[in-house]
């Protein structure tokens, strides 16, 4: 199949588009509001974009109806944002944590999820998680949007510091045979890391050997 998207019509049962780009890494963001509620989020559209020094960013659609989505919105406001890794262990708590929740009500306390503080940044992270990764606004790109004027906002962000639990590490090496992450696939669907293998660059063999 072919579909040219210039045209609506992809001719099957539900939009492929998000399956055509997985696995996706899941960001699930801890960010506050002016008054210091802390907020927390799941986004797809995520990923690191740098290494020196090191970006991650993340895109968030426009609401149905209304102003930006919160994660965004704290993160242009308040200037900081912390990246806690999704698990499997913490699958049914980052769904949940997806709800649409009036601005300044914690998904992480509906979650049941403890918070603990960051060292650099005020947002707190996920206690559970293993991974967090704590980061300072650096500018959003406002991308087009087929029907909303306010386009959807990919927010990047500075990494500041980064937590790694010590359980999580097999000499010295983050192992993700225990760390699980979990990534969006598409449609409903999601895929657990829990296999792992190695693959060495290249060489290219000199022309004398
Ligand atoms: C696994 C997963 C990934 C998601 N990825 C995104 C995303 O990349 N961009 C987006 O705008 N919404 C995404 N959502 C939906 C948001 O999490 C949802 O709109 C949430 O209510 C936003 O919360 P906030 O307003 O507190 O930021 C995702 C939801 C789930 C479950």
């Amino acid at each position: 199949m072919f579909w040219d998207m210039k045209t609506k019509d992809h001719g099957l049962p539900r939009n492929p588009w998000k399956a055509c780009v997985a696995p996706r890494p899941i960001g699930w963001i801890t960010t506050i509001n002016a008054d210091g509620a802390v907020n927390l989020a799941p986004y797809s559209y995520f990923n690191a974009c740098g290494e020196n020094p090191p970006m991650v960013m993340f895109s968030g659609g426009p609401r149905p109806e209304g102003p930006a989505k919160d994660t965004v919105a704290n993160c242009e406001e308040q200037g900081e944002f912390v990246c806690n890794m999704s698990t499997w262990a913490l699958r049914e708590e980052m769904n949940l944590s997806s709800l649409a929740l009036p601005a300044g009500e914690d998904e992480a306390a509906l979650a049941g999820l403890e918070t603990e503080p960051s060292q650099l940044v005020k947002p707190p992270r996920i206690k559970a998680s293993p991974i967090h990764i704590e980061c300072v606004y650096h500018q959003t790109v406002v991308m087009p949007h087929n029907e909303r004027e306010e386009g959807n906002r990919v927010v990047f962000g500075r990494v500041v510091g980064l937590h790694i639990d010590d359980g999580v590490l097999t000499d010295g090496f983050v192992d993700m045979a225990k760390v699980q992450p979990i990534a969006r696939l598409g449609y409903m669907d999601y895929a657990r890391v829990d296999t792992v293998f190695t693959l060495d660059r290249p060489k290219m063999e000199s022309a004398a050997e």
